[in-house]
């Protein structure tokens, strides 16, 4: 058990978000919350409602943690490859996947917060996976899907940057599909949905790990899923390394209620 310390969570109101503040939060851990919704499981003092684009509310949410979970974000594409649609890359993806993440970094640097630990994606090494080059490792060339992963790609680049001119522990985890309400068809259609779930327990005990591991390097990559079911896509090894942490759970059809 880690020494409690304060938390900022963003993004705290979401599928990830939700699972996260909850194990911090059993963990004993003061965790404040940052979303343009209201976070559930938390008293409204610990809940900020606000925007990542707000610098000012961002910063008075982040003063005084020990650490930041950044996982607000837009968490995909919308109608990509573009076809007849738009995309969402100048009002979505801009503001809060690549404006956000600099807030974050920034807020990080001016109130000397030691830790930041970034949601980023499979997705952008989504190339190796549909290509069955796998298991992919921290070191796979990147190999991006669509617009989405290049702001992740943008994310971990940042963190790479404030790791190093500034000082920071930055840890950039690449997470598995831990699919959201609406996503079950999809989930189940895709080759290899199983083996790259991510179950919200899962996810939940990979943050609580990385606030609570003692020492981080300046910056490194990590991926986080729940165990495979017929073929490795991950190698997990750098997460088990640094922080000690093993997946438990493993998708099951019949416990797709879980979802
Ligand atoms: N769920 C997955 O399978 C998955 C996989 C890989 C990476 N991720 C990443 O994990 C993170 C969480 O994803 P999720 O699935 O929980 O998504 P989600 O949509 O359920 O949660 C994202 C949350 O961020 C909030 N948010 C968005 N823009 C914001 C802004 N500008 N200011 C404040 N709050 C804002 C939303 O209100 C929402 O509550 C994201 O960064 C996403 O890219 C998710």
């Amino acid at each position: 058990m880690s020494t409690p310390k304060r938390i900022l969570v963003t993004g705290s109101a979401g599928r990830i978000g939700r699972a996260a503040v909850a194990e911090l939060v059993a963990r004993g851990h003061d965790v404040v919350g940052f979303d343009v919704n209201p976070t559930p499981g938390l008293p409204p003092a610990r809940s900020v409602v606000g925007s990542l684009t707000d610098a000012t509310a961002l910063r008075e949410a982040a003063r005084g943690c020990a650490a930041i979970v950044h996982l607000a974000a837009t968490p995909d594409d919308a109608h990509y490859p573009r076809g007849n649609h738009g995309d969402n890359f100048l009002n979505e993806l801009v503001p809060n996947n690549v404006v956000g993440p600099y807030q974050i970094m920034e807020a990080a640097r001016e109130l000397q917060i030691p830790r930041v630990i970034l949601a980023s994606t499979g997705q952008v090494i989504g190339g190796h996976l549909l290509s069955g080059n796998v298991p992919v490792t921290p070191e796979s060339p990147y190999k991006p899907r669509y617009l989405y992963a290049c702001t992740k790609v943008f994310l971990e680049a940042l963190g790479q940057v404030y790791a190093k001119e500034h000082g920071l522990e930055v840890l950039a985890v690449r997470l598995g599909w831990c699919p959201r309400a609406g996503q079950e068809e999809e989930f189940r259609q895709s080759p290899f949905g199983p083996d790259v779930y991510l179950s919200p327990r899962d996810a939940g005990r990979f943050f609580a790990a990385a606030v609570g591991a003692p020492a981080l390097p300046p910056f490194a990559v990590v991926y986080a899923s729940s165990r495979f079911v017929t073929r490795e896509m991950f190698d997990l090894t750098s997460a088990r390394d640094l922080l000690n942490w093993e997946p438990r759970d493993q998708w099951q059809e019949s416990k797709a209620e879980e979802f």
